[in-house]
């Protein structure tokens, strides 16, 4: 294979989820021939009919323009998808087992099809979150299992994009890390991303992907951080959000991820911090730290259904609108979401709760005790209420008009799990007002 800068190169990207679909289109977009490979058929055959599989901003245009190009496909047969590939970037899921260890079931078949199908160089490359030395696995998996003496470097090349951010997060990120220990490799994915105007971190395969593991868990302790501060604020009389804004103007802290509330929820905090205790466990290092930040991060939940308890006593037959599902805004997705721990809660203790969500298709799935009714606008959600929960702060209901709520509820509370409002203006608009340390 030649490598020339800016070339486009036979990319294929296994698995048509969060991380593979965006990162699919985006390479795409910058001029690369993408297959997107995923073994659900059905999903594969909606996107062929240019049917989304979830909600991303700007995906599906990247989707729909690359596809109508030529230079994006979607194909069922990894077999195939592989052989007709030089680089194959590995984004399927790695789920949380019961011990905190992450299923690498997925990547294992992905290594056993290169082996089957080394028609030639390739680079494997990880991007889904894995385990510090999964790289190693893979790279011996292939030598052990391949019927030809085609060459395949391994590399890592974790990526960092958000959800409902992804798109921008893949043209503009902070750093592109590569591990590998292969010039060639390196070459190759420098070439790639050639377009980007993005600070490199090149590095062994290992240290990539502990980049991966600590970049995550220190956002999560970040947060965790924050909301333990809500705690003390609570008790001593003090505003967390002025205490992270002050934090944040110190360069050294940042003001990013230091918003206090009801946690961290997602398919990759909640995952990544289980998987990195585990590992380091396994290595020999007992990450104390990473353990109660996950406590912190569970308990804040607890915390705010025990503050709306108190203002509401008994829960029983008590009317609560909850807005907000998704795990944070501009997502579908419910994966690890919050809200589920809090409107079992709340459920359990008998309340009549009525949902509302601006992309509720997932979260109607999981709620679907009898008590759970989910209502067609925050406003119907909110006639009648004893409580107004708001849990995710969408665009919609930063804007939502307090004043008209305050005119059909039955009963002026708020339960703001996103310190997302200000207090001094909700109270002049008549409610009661419950945050975390705000
Ligand atoms: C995260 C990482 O940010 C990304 O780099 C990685 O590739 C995947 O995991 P994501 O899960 O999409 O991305 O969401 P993110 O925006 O990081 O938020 C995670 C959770 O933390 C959300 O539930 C959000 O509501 C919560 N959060 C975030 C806070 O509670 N406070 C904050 O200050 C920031």
């Amino acid at each position: 294979m030649s490598i020339k800068k800016n070339t486009g190169f036979k990319i294929c990207v296994v698995g048509a989820g969060h991380v593979g679909l965006p990162a699919a289109a985006c390479f795409a977009e910058l001029g690369h021939k993408v297959i997107c490979a995923d073994n659900d058929a059905k999903k594969i055959s909606a996107l062929k009919k240019l049917k989304m599989p979830f909600f991303e901003p700007d995906m599906e245009d990247l989707v729909v323009k690359n596809y109508k190009k030529g230079n994006l496909e979607f194909l069922s047969s990894l077999d195939e998808a592989i052989k007709r590939s030089e680089v194959i970037f590995i984004a399927v899921g790695t789920p949380p087992m019961p011990d905190g260890s992450a299923d690498l079931t997925a990547i294992e078949n992905v290594a056993h099809a290169v082996a089957r199908n080394l028609n030639g160089y390739k680079l494997v490359v990880e991007k889904s979150t894995v385990p510090v030395q999964t790289g190693r696995k893979i790279e011996e998996t292939i030598a052990r299992y391949k019927k030809t003496d085609a060459v395949c470097d391994v590399a890592s090349n974790p990526e960092f994009l958000r959800e409902g951010k992804a798109v921008s997060d893949f043209f503009y990120p902070d750093r592109i890390v590569i591990g590998t220990s292969s010039r060639r490799a390196e070459t190759i994915l420098r070439s790639i991303y050639a377009k980007l105007k993005a600070r490199i971190v090149v590095t062994d395969i290992n240290t990539a992907e502990l980049i991966k593991h600590a970049s995550n868990s220190f956002l999560a302790m970040k947060i965790s951080f924050i909301n333990a501060v809500s705690r003390v604020c609570d008790l001593a009389g003090a505003d967390v959000k002025k205490v992270a804004q002050a934090m944040g103007f110190d360069k050294r802290i940042s003001p990013h991820f230091l918003s206090a509330g009801i946690g961290w929820g997602g398919f990759c905090f909640p995952k990544d911090v289980e998987a990195f205790i585990y590992i380091s466990q396994k290595l020999g290092y007992d990450f104390n730290l990473l353990k109660e930040v996950r406590n912190v991060n569970y308990d804040q939940r607890k915390y705010f259904v025990n503050k709306i308890k108190e203002k509401l006593w008994v829960l029983k037959g008590k009317k609560i609108a909850v807005l907000g599902l998704s795990f944070k805004p501009d997502t579908d997705d419910m994966r690890f979401a919050p809200s589920i721990d809090i409107v079992e809660l709340l459920s359990r203790e008998g309340a009549e709760l009525f949902l509302y969500d601006p992309k509720p298709e997932e979260a109607k799935k999981i709620f679907t005790a009898k008590n759970i009714h989910f209502s067609k606008t925050a406003y119907d959600a909110a006639k009648g209420a004893d409580c107004v929960c708001f849990l995710t702060e969408w665009k919609g209901l930063l804007d939502i008009d307090l004043a008209k709520v305050r005119r059909i509820v039955n009963h002026p509370l708020i339960a703001d799990g996103r310190n997302m409002f200000n207090r001094a203006d909700i109270v002049a608009k008549g409610f009661e007002y419950i945050a975390l340390g705000a």
